[in-house]
């Protein structure tokens, strides 16, 4: 069995600690990884756009001495052929394959024909590269994460739902403070388990959500496919409003200590507001750059170095 790394389910707590703490060894020290993948191609193929993933990735597979190939998906006869046959072909000539899919579905039958290991780069659902990320610029910060209280403001999403899980594993506790849900990311049997858990918990008022938390956590309304489609215009303009009120703002903000997060791309003015993304307790920007180095922790992971 290939080891994929697809939705953080599929990790124990421990796994995922130990790649965050990964993550930071390797920030402390990049020039002891240098060569490590020497020799290793990366393929990374995208229906959506990006720029953090597709740039840390690549730049990381650079830095561990390795190669990348960025591939747009509807310039490849993946855009033809059968995605088990096409993914089989890539597995021949790879080391790791990285995906960004719109659909869950095809992530998971790339997932069964890959013969390499297969990181999901943002799905419906899931966005484990992300929290890797956030969480290891949250250990930077606070020196821990046991205990602490995580609120997202917003909808729940493919970010949220893989907050949801790592803070599950972590003993973290996660407060989803949102009216709504984005519809292709239910997963409710994940929701039963978070629940089940205790340390999932739900409030639908913004200013009892960021009260004691240690974290406020936001990201778009609107995903990235979305949010220039005409056919979507009207429930973009919809959610616009109704989501107002979730805003990460000066005001909602006032008197907490906790620190700001967005996964970006941020809509100013829209989930969170100028002073919020630039406040002084805003790691908005040191989440970004731990991209970089808690990829290179998730390819070693993958290929055991
Ligand atoms: N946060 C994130 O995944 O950014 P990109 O969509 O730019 O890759
Ligand atoms: N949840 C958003 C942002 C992820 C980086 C999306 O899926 O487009």
């Amino acid at each position: 069995m290939v080891k994929h790394f697809l939705t953080l389910k599929e990790y124990s707590g421990k796994e995922i600690a130990s790649l965050i703490d990964r993550g930071i060894a390797i920030k402390k020290n990049p020039e002891r990884y240098q060569d490590v993948l020497k020799g290793k191609t990366l393929t990374m193929i995208f229906q959506k756009t990006s720029t953090r993933t597709r740039v840390s990735f690549e730049v990381g597979m650079t830095q561990l001495g390795g190669h990348a190939i960025y591939l747009d998906w509807m310039k490849t006869n993946f855009a033809l052929a059968d995605i088990a046959d096409e993914t089989k072909v890539v597995s021949r000539y790879s080391d790791l394959i990285m995906a960004r899919l719109i659909k869950t579905e095809d992530l998971m039958k790339m997932a069964k024909s890959a013969e390499v290991p297969l990181i999901n780069g943002l799905d419906a659902m899931y966005h484990p590269c992300q929290i890797i990320g956030d969480l290891m610029t949250v250990k930077e910060k606070k020196g821990s994460l046991n205990g602490l209280k995580l609120a997202y403001l917003g909808i729940g999403n493919n970010v949220s739902n893989t907050l949801t899980v790592a803070c599950a594993k972590l003993g973290m506790e996660f407060t989803l403070c949102a009216p709504e849900r984005h519809p292709p990311s239910v997963d409710n049997d994940m929701l039963k388990w978070a629940k089940s858990t205790g340390f999932y918990k739900e409030e639908k008022d913004p200013r009892k959500a960021v009260k004691d938390a240690d974290i406020v956590y936001t990201d778009t309304w609107v995903d990235m496919e979305l949010f220039m489609d005409p056919a979507f215009a009207k429930e973009k303009e919809r959610r616009l409003k109704t989501f107002m009120p979730y805003q990460l703002n000066k005001k909602l903000m006032a008197g907490s200590k906790a620190l700001i997060m967005h996964d970006l791309p941020a809509h100013r003015g829209y989930e969170i507001d100028d002073w919020a993304m630039n406040a002084p307790n805003s790691v908005i920007f040191d989440q970004a750059e731990n991209r970089l180095h808690s990829e290179k922790a998730i390819m070693l992971m993958l290929l055991n170095k």
